[in-house]
Order: C-alpha cells, then sequence, then structure tokens
C-alpha cells in the first residue's frame, strides 16, 4: 500500500467537480460539537486532518472547514514535504507547497505533523539512480534532513511532530529493501534521527508505517526497533500508526499495540484514519463504519500517551473501494463522524 500517492491532481477536481454546488446545503446540523474540540475535551492534542496544497488552491469551502479549529486542530501535509516536492535537484531545495500549508496552520492555530523526510518513495531519480556511495548517500540524506527539518524549525507550535522516517519495515517485520538500506545499512534509521534532533531539538521525532496498528510480526519488529533505540539513546520520541482500515476489520488488538509502544517510552498518533468500505455505500456499511471510527478513536482516547489523531482519505488506490472518511465529497458529516464524536467522550 502506498498512501498518499494517488494522483491528487486528478483527485482534487473529481472533488471539486462533486464537491461544490451542494456544499452549502449538506451540512448535518445534528452535530453539536467539533471533532477537535472532543478531542481536546478527551485530553488529546488534536484531531486532525491531512490537507494539499490543490485542494487549499482551488476549493474555498473545503478550506474553510478545514480551517475550522473546532473541527481540525492540526494538518498534516500530503506532499508539500516529501524528498521529491523539497529537494527536486541536489542542494536545490523547494518550500513554496510546504510554507503555504504551515502558513494556513498558523492563522488557524493548529498543530503541524511535517511528513515526511525518508521514505522508499516519492524520491527524485537523481537519489536513486546516482548510485551513491555509503559516505556520499549518509550526507544526502543528512543534508535533506536538517534542511527541511531546519526550515521548519521554530516557526511551529507545541506539540509538532516530525515523520522522520516513513513505512521502514516490510509486512514480515524485516526493513524494507530500498536506496537507503542498500546503500548505508540498517543505520539508515538512527542517522536521519540525530540529523532530525539536531535539527530542531523541540519537534517530536517519529517512525511512521501501516499494518504496524495491531499485534504482529511487523509491530514487533517496530517494538524491537524502538527498544533498540531507547537502550541506546538514539532519539525517538513516537510510532505513527497510518490506519488505512478496511471497514470490519479494525484490529482487535489495537488498543493493546497502542499500550505495547507507550510502554517502551514512546508516545502514539494515528497519522492517516480512513476506513474504506466496498462501494456502493448502504446505510448498514455507513453504521458500521460509524462504530470502527468509534474503535479506533476510543483506543486512542484510553491510551494516555495517543496524542491525537489525524484523518486521511483513499479515493483512488483500491478500486472499487473509498467512501473511507467521516465526511462525505459534499462535506457533509457521515455517521463516522458521530462515531469520532463518541469515541472522544468514552
Ligand atoms: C465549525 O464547526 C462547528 C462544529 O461542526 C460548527 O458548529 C461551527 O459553526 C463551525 N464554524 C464555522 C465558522 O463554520
Ligand atoms: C556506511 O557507513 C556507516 C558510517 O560509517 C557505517 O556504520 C555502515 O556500516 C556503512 N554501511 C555499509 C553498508 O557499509
Amino acid at each position: 500500500m502506498k498512501p498518499f500517492t494517488f494522483p491528487l491532481a486528478l483527485f482534487a477536481w473529481v472533488r471539486l467537480a462533486l464537491a461544490l454546488p451542494q456544499a452549502s446545503s449538506t451540512t448535518n446540523s445534528a452535530a453539536v460539537i467539533g471533532s477537535n474540540d472532543a478531542a481536546v475535551a478527551a485530553g488529546k492534542l488534536y484531531f486532525g486532518s491531512a490537507t494539499d496544497n490543490p485542494y487549499l488552491d482551488e476549493d474555498p469551502t473545503y478550506k474553510s472547514i478545514l480551517s475550522n479549529f473546532s473541527l481540525f486542530g492540526q494538518l498534516s501535509p500530503e506532499n508539500a514535504m516529501k524528498w521529491d516536492a523539497t529537494e527536486p535537484e541536489q542542494g536545490v531545495f523547494t518550500f513554496t507547497n510546504g510554507d503555504q500549508i504551515v502558513a494556513l496552520a498558523q492563522a488557524n492555530g493548529q498543530i503541524m505533523r511535517g511528513h515526511n523526510t525518508v521514505w522508499a518513495s516519492q524520491l527524485p531519480s537523481w537519489v536513486t539512480d546516482s548510485n551513491f556511495d555509503n559516505a556520499t548517500l549518509i550526507e544526502v540524506m543528512q543534508n535533506h534532513v536538517s534542511t527541511v527539518i531546519g526550515h521548519y524549525e521554530g516557526q511551529i507550535m507545541r506539540g509538532d511532530a516530525w515523520d522522520v522516517v516513513n513505512e521502514p519495515f516490510n509486512e514480515d517485520g524485516t526493513l524494507a529493501a530500498d536506496v537507503f538500506l542498500d546503500t548505508i545499512g540498517p543505520g539508515y534509521i538512527e542517522l536521519a534521527l540525530l540529523a532530525a534532533r539536531a535539527a530542531d531539538p523541540n519537534a517530536k521525532l517519529y517512525i511512521n508505517d501501516f499494518n504496524i496498528e495491531g499485534s504482529g510480526a511487523k509491530a514487533t519488529a517496530m517494538e524491537n526497533l524502538i527498544s533498540d533505540f531507547k537502550s541506546r539513546g538514539i532519539p525517538i520520541d513516537g510510532v505513527g500508526l497510518e490506519s488505512h482500515f478496511i471497514l470490519g476489520e479494525v484490529p482487535t488488538t489495537l488498543q493493546a499495540q497502542m499500550e505495547a509502544y507507550t510502554a517502551l517510552g514512546v508516545e502514539v498518533a494515528v497519522t492517516e484514519l480512513d476506513i474504506r468500505m466496498t462501494l456502493p455505500s448502504t446505510d448498514a456499511l455507513l453504521a458500521q463504519q460509524q462504530t470502527d471510527y468509534q474503535t479506533v478513536v476510543g483506543a486512542c482516547t484510553a491510551v494516555a500517551d495517543c496524542v491525537g489523531i489525524t484523518y486521511s482519505w483513499v479515493p483512488g488506490t483500491f478500486a472499487g473501494m473509498g467512501a473511507a472518511d467521516p465526511w462525505d465529497e459534499n462535506f457533509a458529516m457521515k455517521p463516522a463522524f458521530d462515531g469520532v464524536i463518541a469515541g472522544f467522550s468514552s
């Protein structure tokens, strides 16, 4: 699974076409409390949303809902801070899109999660195809991490976090082969974290991955990595649980797995939550989705060091599946929204 890699521009237009004509008439008047208000009342730092620049530029309804602090206390950039967006050519950094999202978050009083600095995907070919030797790639990676995180250091507020390394594991718990593992070896992860800490001593440094939300080989591998880092003083503050779930399949071990991570001395966050169903949606599926959202949000609510929840979406990634979010294409709240509120109240 490759979260956040669908053709965004295309989706933005589909979304616009669907959303604009009816956007003002579809708000669910039954909702009396916002999702972020509910999160804060439950002692969490935020309920937040992923976002991307095309939506902000093209869709004022979307932007105004995203800016509602009662609903969203945090933003994650889907693409704006990834390597291909920030350092498309070696040593040439562009922060325009990321800066736009940070400025919006600041204007709204929202926390930022930086996403991400080291990942096998959305890497420019100059990184993958230059046959850098070990020492050179370490330098390239450290320079990327420190320049990007350093750029945003101090611009952001309490609770900010960075996904420093994204999706390092295979399903069986081994480290995934990519240019960093192949050239530098397993030490690339700690070298990236050390560079991140030097660039921003106050940011919470995360490793983010999927299919680590319930017990299994991949979750155990993440626990082992965190334990190892903690025992050796490598800076690691959090585990990001992407949480791209399938309807009716939220892991029964979710809360226990969150507790297993936090017992190691790190916080956790639900970083890319969506719960997809086989289309078309029905009332029964929407009711199950409400239950599932409540389960996920309730697990985070029950775990003191689960700091917040960011929701995402899966429009084009899975054939025939979708409708994964608490809002529909017309920005109307779905039963899932009530599940979110109920989860924070549990
Ligand atoms: C923000 O969202 C809350 C919760 O849905 C709603 O009550 C409020 O009217 C919204 N504020 C604005 C300015 O739209
Ligand atoms: C790359 O260099 C680092 C730092 O010197 C070293 O720890 C690591 O083992 C090297 N990796 C490989 C694959 O030789």
